[in-house]
């Protein structure tokens, strides 16, 4: 099942607090943006990616695909405002039918296995998307105390990437703009269709960079990895 991919690449990384786009920041001597694209290079039903880009980083992420040898990037489209804006005006750029991803650029431990399961179910039943299930207990907390302990059993955590058909992407987005919805996820705006969404039970070494510490967390996933290839 052959598919394209949208990276959202265009955030400023404020809570990483590099003082730059986090993706820019290097693991193992390789921007955190090439690990997440080498994965998709690496798949042989990855068709294309287009890139959200801020076009203060375009030149600089242009030049690292030049240098990495990377041939499926297709398209470039500018930044948004959120992450939803960006993705936006990535799939706007879409043409074909098919199957699409959503990828966080930030997410670059995403494994090939998981991405041929994720789309064949989304082939099947329009969106699907990556989860785990979540280990914490969840509160609900109001005004610093807490109100209720939630069922932990009915709570997953949600990665990406995820995948849809290209026409439900679209509606979904196009209604969102127009009722001005912001969503945390893109499974959330085909949610508001009532599309049911699948879920692939995911990682739990699929982690966001988000802030300073997950850059500890990302070493220690790469060193685990080199070992398993040993
Ligand atoms: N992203 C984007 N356009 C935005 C905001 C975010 O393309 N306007 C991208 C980021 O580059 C990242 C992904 O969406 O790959 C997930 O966003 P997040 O982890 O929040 O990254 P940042 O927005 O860069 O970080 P922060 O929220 O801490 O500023
Ligand atoms: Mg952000």
């Amino acid at each position: 099942m052959t598919y394209q991919v949208i990276i959202p690449a265009a955030g400023q990384g404020k809570r990483m607090g590099a003082g730059k786009n986090k993706l820019l920041l290097e693991l193992d001597g390789i921007p955190v943006l090439i690990h997440t694209l080498r994965v998709f290079e690496a798949d042989d039903a990855c068709a294309g990616i287009i890139l959200a880009v801020h076009p203060q980083d375009e030149s600089e992420i242009k030049a690292l695909i030049e240098q990495y040898q990377l041939t499926k990037v297709c398209g470039f489209a500018p930044g948004g405002k959120e992450r939803q804006d960006s993705i936006f005006n990535a799939l706007k750029t879409v043409e074909t039918d098919g199957i699409i991803l959503v990828h966080d650029g930030a997410r670059p431990f995403i494994q090939i296995e998981q991405i041929q399961l994720l789309t064949e179910l989304a082939a099947k039943t329009g969106a699907a998307i990556i989860a785990v299930p979540a280990k914490d207990t969840m509160k609900k907390v109001k005004n610093g105390v807490v109100e209720a302990t939630v069922d932990r059993s009915s709570l997953w955590a949600v990665q990406t990437p995820q995948a849809f058909r290209v026409s439900l992407l679209k509606e979904a987005y196009e209604k969102a703009d127009k009722e001005c919805f912001i969503g945390t996820d893109d499974a959330s705006l085909v949610e508001r269709l009532g599309q049911c969404v699948a879920i692939v039970e995911g990682d739990y070494d699929n982690i966001k960079l988000t802030t300073m510490e997950d850059l500890y967390f990302a070493e220690a996933i790469l060193k685990k990895r080199k070992k398993e290839f040993k």
